[in-house]
């Protein structure tokens, strides 16, 4: 039996596959524990199941020890992972793509809607108490028939978002590393064009990109900074379900408030669980605290993907969804 220590509590589906094969540390405490606490009990560890607010860096590999063979992300991003210093130690590093695509794309295009529709803004006119009235021209947003959207990273959950959009009325631009699977692509008549020229064109730019170290190829740290941002309509709308550091919060702040860009839905930040303060006094972005994937469904399918990715590596065989 090895031991598989699971960080943060996960769905009991999943913490049942473990323990049918191993001595499994589960963490059953409601908050979630701290770093040290969480440093204390890797130690030992022949496979990890960890989230994407465990930071899995030398100093993590460290305490765990070197007979680690597995970190089983239960996320399908993988930035919170020193892939490299895995590597060099030999540890498989795992993440849970396919299983929280729809839950993902249902909350950008929620956050799409949202912003475009200045939902979260209405519903705070109702809760305030104060009186209100129907009105021709009270809390006007934009319509999305015939609009484009504008999608960055057209991976599993870009496409998936695009789809609904389609499905609202939307021309689907892209921009991204590689052209869109050549399916989808024809399916949702989706153009591909450059960053700037989607800047540019698009009514509402919507995020789906890994977040990618600054320094690194292709880095998608601050992709969209000031200069992005001054590129985009002044009737356009911001979409972040990736990560937060993909947005320069500073200057997205500076856009929303000037009105360079008309709004924004932001499910993700720089420096979780920290909101910049200049986004909380706004009224026109959508502030949700990382919730992209939050279904009862889509949690359980996760961890449960996360557990098989640990006993496979613990069986010898390959993992089924290895990352890097
Ligand atoms: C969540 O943020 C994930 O990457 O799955």
């Amino acid at each position: 039996m090895a031991r598989v220590v699971v960080t943060h509590q996960i769905p009991q589906a999943a913490l049942a596959l473990l323990r049918a094969a191993h001595d499994v540390d589960s963490w059953e405490g409601q908050d979630a524990p701290s770093r040290e606490v969480v440093l204390r009990r890797v130690s030992g560890a022949d496979a990890v199941v960890t989230m994407v607010t465990d930071r899995v860096d030398q100093e993590f590999l460290g305490a765990a020890g070197s007979q680690l063979r597995a970190v089983c992300n239960v996320a399908v991003g993988y930035d919170n992972i020193d892939v490299a210093a895995c590597r060099e130690r030999g540890v498989v590093a795992t993440n849970t793509p396919g299983v929280l695509t729809e839950a993902t794309a249902d909350t950008a295009f929620a956050l799409v809607l949202m912003a475009t529709r200045r939902l979260g803004e209405a519903e705070r006119v109702v809760r305030s108490g104060k009186p209100w009235t129907w009105g021709m021209s009270v809390l006007l947003g934009m319509g999305l028939q015939g609009r484009t959207i504008g999608i960055v990273g057209p991976g599993q959950i870009g496409i998936a978002t695009a789809r609904r959009a389609k499905a609202f009325g939307m021309e689907v631009v892209y921009a991204g590393r590689s052209p869109m699977a050549a399916q989808a692509q024809a399916q949702l008549a989706a153009a591909r064009v450059d960053l700037p020229e989607l800047l540019a064109t698009a009514d509402v730019v919507s995020l789906h990109c890994p977040l990618i170290p600054a320094g690194a190829p292709d880095s998608t740290y601050h992709l969209i900074d000031a200069e992005a941002l001054s590129a985009m309509r002044d009737t356009a709308y911001l979409i972040n379900t990736a990560r937060g550091p993909v947005v320069d919060e500073a200057a997205l702040v500076e856009a929303l408030r000037t009105g360079q860009i008309a709004g924004a839905g932001l499910d993700v930040f720089e420096e979780e669980p920290r909101v910049h303060p200049g986004l909380l006094e706004l009224d026109n972005v959508v502030l949700l605290p990382h919730v992209g994937s939050a279904t009862v469904q889509t949690r359980e399918g996760m961890a449960t993907l996360a557990a098989r990715n640990a006993l496979a590596v613990l069986a010898g065989e390959g993992a089924l969804t290895l990352v890097g």
